[in-house]
């Protein structure tokens, strides 16, 4: 079984990539290694996945769509997943032209050659950021999210309209996973959680947004490969689900918890064994108050949630920050 993977070298890929190969699957790994933030974290991902003979990296835009067209022809893939993107909120704002085009023009190539190549599986990542306005308690799928508040938030949403056409209509099952703020060691430097420890580190002071009034549903990556897994085994959708549609369905990716951003603040300042200044700072455009997944579908998908604590979660993240060898 030949699986693609774009944005290997990312941080969910390449804990995807990592967890599949060990599971004997072949990888094949695209990425660009952008340097949307220092890309010295991807070729450290990258160096160690090239380790293992299985995996086979290209470095390959995937909205380049002769590039991408000639990928197909030369390779047989039986499923792919989607994971290249830009994929920070503030950054969409002030370069809407990369993200349409990575997000948009990439995915809608991914999906081409999915209906040329009559490919059986394809899942992609969607975000949690397509809810924008939503004020619901818990963040459900059948919610509305006509309504996003970023640019980035924009092409999630506008992925899952187009995935449901292609699925629909070449029966191809897609699966569509709106992940909840993951985390964990060889984790993003562009995100909080890396940011505030760097910090603490170096103590530089730290200014926590919207006066600490933010909440999310921090979601530990070995959990998310967990649930990727098996959705990546998932034959037929849960007859709940199913009667909807038997083809395109999309799944929040997230634990159900709702954790203040001045918690997780705590805990890295407990296991770094130092505190540092914090200074509140009003909220930021584009950027939602909170997040938090309603889990009931995922679990009757494939009876598994995340479920791993942010105090274990954490501490995880912390032991890898420490010895980490790049900065
Ligand atoms: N990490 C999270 O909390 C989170 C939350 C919601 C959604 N997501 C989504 O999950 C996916 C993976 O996120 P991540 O945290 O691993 O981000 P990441 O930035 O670490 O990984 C994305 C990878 O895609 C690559 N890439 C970008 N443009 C490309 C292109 N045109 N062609 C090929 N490769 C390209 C980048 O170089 C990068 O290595 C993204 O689609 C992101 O939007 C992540």
């Amino acid at each position: 079984m030949k699986i693609l993977i774009t944005g290997s070298a990312g941080f969910i890929g390449f804990h995807l990539s990592n967890f599949l190969l060990k599971k004997n699957f072949e990888i094949i790994g695209i990425d660009t290694l952008n340097n949307y933030y220092d890309n010295k974290f991807k070729k450290q991902r990258l160096s160690i996945l090239k380790k293992n003979k299985k995996f086979k990296f290209y470095k390959i835009d995937i909205s380049n769509k002769k590039k991408i067209d000639n990928f197909f022809d030369n390779f047989k893939i039986d499923i792919i997943i989607n994971l290249a993107a830009y994929a920070g909120v503030q950054y969409s704002l002030k370069n809407p032209d990369i993200y349409f085009k990575t997000n948009e023009v990439g995915f809608y190539n991914l999906l081409e050659n999915g209906k040329r190549k009559k490919i059986k599986k394809i899942i992609f990542a969607s975000s949690s950021s397509v809810a924008g306005t939503n004020d619901k308690k818990f963040f459900s799928e059948k919610d509305n999210t006509d309504t996003p508040i970023s640019l980035y938030g924009a092409t999630k949403k506008n992925n899952e309209i187009l995935a449901h056409f292609y699925a629909s209509n070449y029966q191809i099952q897609i699966i569509g996973l709106r992940f909840f703020t993951v985390y964990g060691p060889y984790g993003r430097p562009d995100l909080s959680i890396y940011k505030f420890a760097k910090s603490i580190e170096e103590n530089s002071g730290i200014i926590i947004n919207n006066y600490g009034q933010h909440f999310r549903d921090f979601t530990y990556i070995d959990d998310v490969v967990k649930c990727v897994f098996s959705l990546l085994e998932l034959k037929k959708f849960n007859k709940v689900d199913h009667k909807v549609n038997k083809y395109f369905q999309i799944f929040n990716l997230g634990g159900g918890n709702k954790i203040k951003i001045t918690k997780i603040v705590s805990l890295l300042e407990k296991y770094l064994n130092k505190k540092t200044k914090i200074k509140m700072g009003p909220l930021k455009k584009g950027d939602i108050i909170f997040s938090r997944s309603e889990v009931s579908k995922l679990k009757r998908n494939i009876n598994f949630l995340p479920n791993t604590s942010v105090k274990i979660g954490l501490k995880y993240f912390v032991d890898w920050f420490k010895s980490r060898d790049i900065k």
